[in-house]
Formats: structure tokens, sequence, C-alpha cells
């Protein structure tokens, strides 16, 4: 069986990593000549929406999935008329842009932060309005890592804003004062059975990931399967949906959904029973899900920007190392830990070696 990946960074290179022991055969779709998941997948070099390109890809392999969510849309839809593509298009559509995807949390009764659509400066001024300072002005598609995003504090120039953005469409969002952020990553087969993974608390840094650590039997998990079921069946969904949620007292406000494997479910390489993207590629062949216990206390850190002292981190007990084979490049994800204890005394401690060797 033969699976097309469309784009080919970490994400793609980890579905193929987790996809061998299962038989599987990959290809991915991806301008980019150094792709990090180039020397494990046939490569056809090319833009994402180059018809012919997309031919050869669907001669190729037997079905399709993606590792961003900014495919372009006419790529799944010429894909999707000779071969199963998943997740599905309309997860893809809702996903890519932030205002529709917040408009359906909402419509699925799923909190989220207040927030209001603005195409100019004038729509700008009124959602400054409506919402108060301050705020986040985000553009509504092709953000990523903080990009394309601005904090709004009060006594700010709006305009210095817009133009910060690109004047493109955007949203205003409250600043939300969470007490943490979380992470959701839920799966769903094309038969239609559905697992859950614990939530994942996430700590950011200048709009990054750096740490996911999973939770055990934490309160707000029956909240967030809810939510996510609601989404899940809503979209007929096939595959790995992560959503990431300000928790908030009692409360989960969603914040985004990611239509595809996800970096705060890297813990789950080492730290689950099978990790996000076995589970992934189980779904869209219709394979039975695989567990998604715990092994242990887990966390995943980012290796943001510089190689780090491989040599360090490997002489600490239960860490793993996950090098994409990226060139190191500022605020580039080019890797990440894992690391599994038996408590979470252990694993804070564990953490606190990894800090170490990472400053
Ligand atoms: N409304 C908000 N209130 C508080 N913090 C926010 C808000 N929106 C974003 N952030 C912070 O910025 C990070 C990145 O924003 P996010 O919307 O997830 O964009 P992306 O991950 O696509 O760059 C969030 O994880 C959070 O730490
Ligand atoms: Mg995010």
């Amino acid at each position: 069986m033969k699976i097309g990946i469309l784009g080919g960074g970490q994400l793609a290179r980890m579905l193929a990593l987790a996809g061998y022991p299962l038989g599987l055969d990959f290809v991915v779709l991806e301008p980019a000549p150094d792709a990090c998941a180039a020397p494990l997948a046939g490569h056809i070099q090319a833009a994402y929406d180059d018809p012919a390109a997309l031919e050869q890809l669907a001669e190729l392999v037997d079905r399709v999935t993606y590792e961003f969510e900014s495919v372009p849309a006419s790529a799944v839809e010429q894909l999707g008329e000779s071969l199963p593509v998943y997740p599905p298009a309309n997860a893809l559509a809702t996903a890519r842009d932030r205002h529709h995807e917040k408009t359906l949390f909402n419509e699925l009764g799923i909190e989220t932060a207040p927030f209001a659509e603005v195409h100019d400066l004038a729509g700008l001024k009124q959602g400054v309005a409506q919402l108060g300072l301050p705020a986040i002005l985000k553009t509504r598609t092709l953000g990523y890592d903080g990009k394309g995003q601005q904090l709004i504090h009060p006594g700010d120039e709006l305009e210095a804003a817009w133009q910060a953005v690109g004047q493109v469409p955007c949203i205003l969002e409250g600043l939300v004062n969470f007490d943490r952020e979380v992470s959701i990553i839920a799966v769903r087969s094309v038969s239609g059975e559905m697992a859950f993974y614990p939530l994942a608390e996430n700590v950011h840094r200048d709009g990054i990931l750096r740490l996911s650590t999973c939770l055990h039997e934490d309160s707000h998990q029956p909240l967030a399967e809810d939510y996510a079921r609601r989404m899940l069946e809503h979209l007929g969904y096939v595959g790995v949906l992560a959503i990431e949620f300000f928790q908030v007292g009692e409360h989960l406000l969603a914040n985004e959904m990611a239509p595809r494997v996800h970096n705060s479910g890297h813990w789950t390489i080492e730290g689950a029973h099978t990790s996000q993207f076995e589970n992934h590629l189980r779904a869209v062949l219709d394979l039975p899900l695989g567990s998604t216990q715990p092994l242990g206390h887990a966390a995943m850190v980012n290796l943001i920007g510089d190689l780090p002292d491989t040599k360090a981190l490997l002489g600490l007990e239960n860490v793993h190392l996950h090098l994409y084979g990226k060139a190191p490049r500022p605020d580039r994800k080019i890797g990440h830990v894992t690391v599994r204890e038996a408590s979470v005394d252990e694993l804070q401690a564990r953490l606190s070696n990894i800090d170490n060797v990472l400053q």
C-alpha cells in the first residue's frame, strides 16, 4: 500500500517512520528540493497545485493525506476525483481559515475567545470597539508558530497593527488570560472508530510551542473529548485531528484546530502505546485504531533554531532524540526530544536536565 503525502516536512517524515513497520510506502509532493521527508519517500518536486504533478501522484499511490492545512483546495479536489483523500476537504476548508474555524466551533457549542471579522482598518476599529483591548489581530489564513499575529495594547496605533499583518483579511480576538494551554489529539477512522489521547499541557515561547506534557486523568479530559467528538462527527472526519484550547477555570476555549498530526502529539511516539503518526495511518487505511493509553509520564521538548549537544542529550536516561535532518535556522523546529519516566517528579527532574543541556 502506498500513501501520498502533500508536504514533505518533519510531519511527513514521522508519518513515514511510523508507516514502514506496517509495510507502507510513501510518496511526498513537495516543492522544496531538500525536504526532510524526501530521503524516506518517493519525492515529486513540484508545486502543490501543479496539475501534472498531482496526476502523477494519483497514479503512484492508493490514498492521499497531508501534513499541513494550507494545501490548495484545488489540489484536494483534483486528487479526490481519482482516490480517497483524508482528512476530508471540508475539514481542510474549515481549519485553514480562522474565521470559519471559530464560527464552526461556536455553532457546535464549543466555546472560543470572543472574536470579530476584520476586512479593513474601519473593521479593525469596529472590532476594537466591540471587544476592547488588549486583543490579538490574526490573519485568517497561513499563520503558524505565532506568525501573522499582532498583539494590540490599549493606546497602540491601530493603523500600525493593520500594516504589520499585511492588510489582509483577519480576525480580531480577545486576549485570554488563561490558566493553561492544553490540546487534545483525537483520531477517527474511515468506519467511524474514534480514540482520544490524554490532554497535553502546552507551553509556548514567542508564539512557538516549546514543551508538551501528557496529563494524567485531568479533570478537563471529558469536556475536551466531548468537543473533539462533536467536531469529528460533524466533519465526518478521518485521521488525526488536534484541537488547541485555552483552559480558564472549568472552561475550555477552543483556540484552533489542525487537520493533521500535531506538534503537541509528538510525545506519543515513545509516550503512548500507539503514536499519533501510526494512528493517523491506521485511521486513513481503515485499520483498527491502536491504544492511546500513555506509557508512564511523558513530555516533549522542541529543539528550535540550533542543533543541540547530541551527546549530552543522549547521555540522559529515558530521553529519546528526534532530529529532522533540517538545517539550523533561528526559530526553526529542527527536532524534538521525548522523555518518559515512571513518576511526575522524575519527569520534572529529567526536564530540568534537558533544559540545562539546551541552554
Ligand atoms: N486570544 C489569545 N489569548 C491569549 N493568548 C493567545 C491568544 N491567541 C494566541 N495566543 C498565544 O499565541 C500562541 C499561538 O497562537 P495560535 O492562534 O495558536 O496560532 P499559531 O499556533 O497558528 O501560530 C497560542 O498558543 C497562545 O500562546
Ligand atoms: Mg496554535
